[in-house]
């Protein structure tokens, strides 16, 4: 018999994220963003993306629909992003999908969607393996997760005290004149700097640090640094070398990330790593991770970047490993949490 057909939907922020999933295998994936409407204002405005959520909701739907050549109603299972994420956008998301739920006479699972970041990894790499470690990095989240088991087992080891690591490099972004989102564009320009040319501080790393906070992050006093760097060379009059604080800024964030996501490998016993969110773009990261894991002699798993940006494919995934596992359903009247925790996997 062929596995069940998971409907996945992710509207947590600015994309709006629909996708159909087989097993393990992803038959359709859908993404409208409302991110060219919020770039204008260098951030993302709630209001703006809720709109845009309820605008492409149902073309959106149709289309992953179309492409998977499928009808609605052989949808077995509706799963959709039920936190953390802006309070709006994720009503837009879970109001759907208990429509559809209802009507269709389906189960919900409303999900946890940092660990959809996750989870979409065996759409392309295969089953998770049990004890694995994930890093999840984008412009609204830095955390360290223990995965147990991807569909019942996952605790938070740590996150960021402040700002995300996308988050830091579009601030530092802006700091540098660079247009929104300056993350990508700061990774550009950090290829050409000379990494080793200014130091950075590098954040809750070592002292007295090494307990409370071994699997914390924090960047904001890395972006002060920057910043105080920048003011005083500016007061000297002195040009900026953007190539170079790009670089030094990048080595920071890149080092602090794998050094502690390696150091929970080693602590948990683990030889899997699992990375995703929209800053495994970071090309540094990358490069670091891999080195720093080829001699802990750890495997790092990186799914292709279209999908560690927020999408529907990672919320079918997650759903997807809950049917699989016998996760009994959401009830119909579940409320969205935008601080929702770790272990809370399917709310
Ligand atoms: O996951 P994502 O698409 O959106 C959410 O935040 O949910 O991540 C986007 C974030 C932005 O902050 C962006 O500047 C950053 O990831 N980013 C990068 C790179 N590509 C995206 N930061 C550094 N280097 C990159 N190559
Ligand atoms: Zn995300």
């Amino acid at each position: 018999m062929a596995e069940p057909l998971i409907l996945g939907i992710e509207t947590s922020c600015d994309e709006t994220g629909i996708a159909l999933v087989r097993g393990r295998e992803l038959l359709a994936d859908v993404t409208a963003s409302s991110m060219d409407e919020h770039a204008r204002y260098g951030g993302i405005i709630p209001e703006i993306a809720s709109r845009a959520h309820l605008e492409s909701f149902v073309p959106t739907l149709d289309a992953t629909l179309e492409r998977a050549n499928v009808d609605l109603a052989d949808v077995d299972a509706i799963t959709v992003t039920a936190g953390p994420g802006l309070v709006g956008s994720l009503t837009v998301g879970v109001s759907a999908a208990k429509a559809l739920a209802l009507a269709l006479g389906k189960p919900l699972f409303g999900v946890n969607h940092i660990i959809g970041h996750i989870a979409v990894d065996e759409l392309v790499n295969g089953e998770i393996p049990t004890n694995s470690i994930g890093l999840v990095v984008s412009g609204g989240h830095s955390s360290l997760l223990r995965i147990g088991d991807i569909a019942t087992d996952v605790e938070e080891l740590g996150a960021t005290l402040d700002d995300a690591a996308g988050e830091a490099f579009d601030k530092v972004g802006r700091l540098l004149g660079l247009p929104y989102p300056g993350g990508p564009h700061i990774d550009r320009l950090s290829r050409e700097g000379d990494r080793d040319a200014i130091r950075f501080p590098r954040g809750l790393v070592g002292g007295r640090h090494k307990e409370k906070h071994q699997y914390d992050f924090s960047f904001s006093g890395l972006k002060t640094a920057v910043a105080r760097y920048i003011e005083g060379l500016e007061a000297e009059g002195v040009e900026l070398p953007v190539v170079d604080i790009a670089a030094g800024f990048s080595e920071s964030v890149a080092d602090v990330l794998s050094a502690k996501a390696l150091a929970a490998c080693e602590t948990q016993g683990t030889d899997t790593l699992v990375i995703g969110g929209g800053f495994s773009a970071n090309s540094r990261l990358r490069d670091l991770v891999t080195e720093r894991a080829e001699q802990a002699g750890v495997t790092v798993r990186i799914p292709p970047i279209r999908y560690c940006t927020d999408n529907g494919a990672m919320i079918a995934a997650l759903g997807s490993a809950l049917v699989r596992a016998g996760v009994e359903p959401s009830s119909l009247d579940i409320t969205v949490d935008t601080a929702m925790p770790m272990n809370v996997i399917r709310a």
